[in-house]
């Protein structure tokens, strides 16, 4: 769905900020791209969008090679919310600005409605459908960004550390939904510096460090190979330090870990 090939870019004539970045992604895909602050992770998500093309190396997505799509043609294939949300809504309106994206794509009338009443709830703003979105707080925001997005379906969406400043029950949400889409045979990339949520949602990890590809490896490996983690910056997520303290195979989340432990416990029990 989407492929990146020997890509190098850099924002002037200093060393170049990525170097080199091959990988690929599938249909029904949840990549997390991890990297210290200023490893590229947000440039490359610029360069797999169109906004910015490589010095050298080709982006294909969905089959249409970024280097002879136009901008606004990518944005039916490939989906993105920035990291600053607020820079990518203009609407004056939350569902206007939800409806942006698939009036564009020609939907009209009861199923332009339908869809951006669909969407309004996943993203839990069908109480604020008419409030400008600038009056709203930082973490609504970034679901009335999510939203205008999701509304136009795209195969590919990219999320830029779309998890941070959320509560509890906003990162459920947000998490429902990435387990949503990806069901739905979506392939997401999602920029992310909270390691746990990596843990429990993401299929692969994609880490960036010295603007090349340090690992590009399912969650599981990528967790369980300190050297990696080193490299990338990052600390493996509490469940996984816990089941290696406890002797037990590796972990991903809370609740797997709880279960390793109870087997454990009864095989101890029993024997
Ligand atoms: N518009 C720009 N012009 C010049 N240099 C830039 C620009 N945007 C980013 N950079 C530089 O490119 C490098 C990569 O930045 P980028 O924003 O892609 O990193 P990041 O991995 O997303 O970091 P963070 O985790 O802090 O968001 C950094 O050295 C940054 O200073
Ligand atoms: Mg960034």
């Amino acid at each position: 769905m989407l492929s990146v090939d020997s890509l190098r870019f850099g924002y002037g004539d200093d060393s170049p900020v990525l170097t080199d970045v091959t990988f690929s992604a599938g249909a029904g895909e949840v990549m997390a791209i991890v990297g210290r602050n200023g490893a590229g992770k947000s440039t490359l998500l610029r360069l797999l969008n169109g906004l910015l093309q490589p010095a050298s190396g080709r982006v294909i997505v969905n089959g249409n090679a970024t280097a002879r799509t136009p901008v606004h043609l990518l944005a039916r294939e490939i989906g993105t919310v920035f990291q600053a949300p607020e820079q990518q809504i203009f609407a004056p309106k939350v569902a206007e600005e939800i409806a942006f994206g698939p009036r564009r794509l020609g939907l009209r009338g009861a199923a332009l409605k339908a869809r951006v009443a669909d969407v309004l709830l996943r993203v839990g703003l069908a109480d604020v459908a008419d409030r400008h979105p600038l009056d709203l707080d930082a973490a609504a925001l970034r679901f009335v960004a999510l939203g205008s997005v999701l509304a136009m379906r795209p195969p590919i969406m990219l999320l830029d550390e779309p998890q941070r400043g959320l509560d509890a029950a906003s990162l459920a949400r947000l998490e429902s939904i990435v387990a949503e889409e990806a069901a739905g045979g979506r392939a997401l990339l999602i920029v992310c510096h909270d390691m746990e949520f990596v843990a429990r949602r993401a299929s692969r990890v994609l880490a960036l460090a010295g603007g090349r590809v340090a690992a590009d490896l399912p969650t599981q490996e990528f967790f369980t190979d300190p050297a990696l983690m080193a490299a990338a910056g990052v600390e493996a997520p509490d469940p996984l330090v816990l089941a290696q303290l406890l002797g037990l195979a590796p972990q991903l989340t809370a609740t797997a870990l709880a279960q390793a432990w109870i087997a454990q416990r009864a095989e101890v029990a029993g024997a």
